[in-house]
């Protein structure tokens, strides 16, 4: 087939898939008309990119910044904190009369090397730790309405994971448990009472040692009144097979408590080729009906309040990096952002929720 020919059929597969998309429903739109939050991890320096920004205000009323509030890109040297990239995402969304979540406060890993080779004492990272949670949540005060206080602070066991700020050497809590995950909330709640706070977590969706260790420790923190709102299920779905049915059973324990569950970093990984395209055809429905089920699970739940995706086009997605190229294609949109097979069944699953006839989120 001529290039020119195969060019102009995939102009016109585009324009098809476009219309599709804006003459019927949006995401945007079925989540509004349910008043649920449909959202997405974003970057920053992507705001000048016409495709990416034209999707993310057409589809989603709900928006995190994948990194820019991250220990590495917000506070990057002692007594430095660039707001700039979080501000403009931040900005982006009430532009866009979208909701902005926060992540994250707290997390082991990726932290910037002043702080983790800087030989502090418990006590310093005490202090360096609250000024911190005080410095980011007090900025973005009344800007975002949630905060993943804490990401990732369990192994695969539900034991807690040796860090910085648990016991290397820690905030002066070493060896109490959970009692500096539970200082991080109160320092939160402190800078802004009215944000909804998170514990996110990372294979913690369906039923196993580290879920009920989750769920053992925000009862516990439920019934001290530590201000914690919700949590935070991250949904990679690296292997085609989630548990569905375990998945459910967790968040209607979790919202069980009081909580809420957010679904913060949905993306179905594929086995993907060279060139990043899926080896099996019939992968494309199976991803689908995992994004479906997901969507199900969650938005059947009234405590189940949000579904953001870790990206939006398979463009930008951090799988393949992650997997050394042999997974990757995981989002709703492809990399010329033509929505695939799993977006149009995510937003059938939307359209079988009941409506609240409320108006659209503000
Ligand atoms: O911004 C710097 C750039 O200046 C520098 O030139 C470049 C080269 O090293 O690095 C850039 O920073 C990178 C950053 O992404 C922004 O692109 C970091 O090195 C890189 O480690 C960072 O990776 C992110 C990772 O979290 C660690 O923060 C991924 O994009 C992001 O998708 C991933 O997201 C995590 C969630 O936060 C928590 N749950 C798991 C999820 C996937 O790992």
């Amino acid at each position: 087939m001529r290039p020119t020919f195969r060019r102009s059929i995939a102009v016109l597969m585009v324009v098809a898939a476009v219309a599709a998309c804006s003459a019927a429903q949006t995401l945007r739109e079925e989540a509004d008309r349910r008043e649920v939050l449909v959202g997405t991890a974003a970057r920053a320096y992507l705001l000048t990119e016409g495709r990416y920004v034209t999707t993310l205000a057409r589809d989603y009323n709900l928006l995190e910044p994948e990194n820019e509030l991250k220990w590495e890109a917000i506070h990057p040297a002692p007594q430095v904190f660039d707001f700039l990239p979080g501000d403009q995402l931040v900005e982006f969304g009430r532009l866009h009369r979208m909701k902005v979540r926060g992540h994250c406060l707290v997390w082991g890993r990726y932290v910037p090397r002043w702080l983790s080779d800087g030989h502090y004492s418990a006590d310093q990272l005490r202090q360096l730790l609250h000024e911190h949670i005080s410095q980011v949540v007090s900025h973005y005060k009344g800007k975002l309405f949630a905060w993943d206080v804490i990401n990732e602070a369990m192994d695969e066991n539900g034991r807690l994971r040796s860090s910085l700020w648990y016991d290397q050497p820690g905030i002066g809590e070493a060896g109490r448990g959970t009692a500096y995950i539970e200082q991080a909330f109160r320092w939160a709640h402190e800078a802004d009472p009215e944000a909804l706070l998170f514990y996110n977590e990372a294979e913690g969706e369906a039923l196993n040692v580290k879920s009920d260790a989750l769920y053992a420790m925000v009862r516990d923190f439920k019934r001290r009144g530590v201000p914690i709102h919700g949590v935070g299920l991250q949904m990679h779905i690296l292997d085609l097979k989630p548990d569905i049915a375990g998945i459910t059973a967790n968040i209607r324990r979790l919202t069980g408590l009081g909580l809420q569950v957010h679904i913060t970093e949905l993306d179905v990984a594929l086995p993907v080729d060279g060139e990043g395209r899926p080896r099996n055809a019939a992968d494309w429905q199976r991803q689908a009906e995992i994004y479906r089920s997901v969507a199900l699970a969650c938005f059947s739940q009234p405590g189940c309040t949000a579904i953001q995706t870790w990206g939006f086009t398979d463009k930008y997605s951090w799988i393949r990096n992650w997997t050394k190229g042999n997974k990757g294609s995981p989002l709703l949109f492809d990399r010329e952002y033509v929505p695939k097979p799993a977006y149009f069944a995510f937003r059938d699953a939307l359209r079988s929720l009941p409506l609240r006839m409320r108006a659209p989120l503000q």
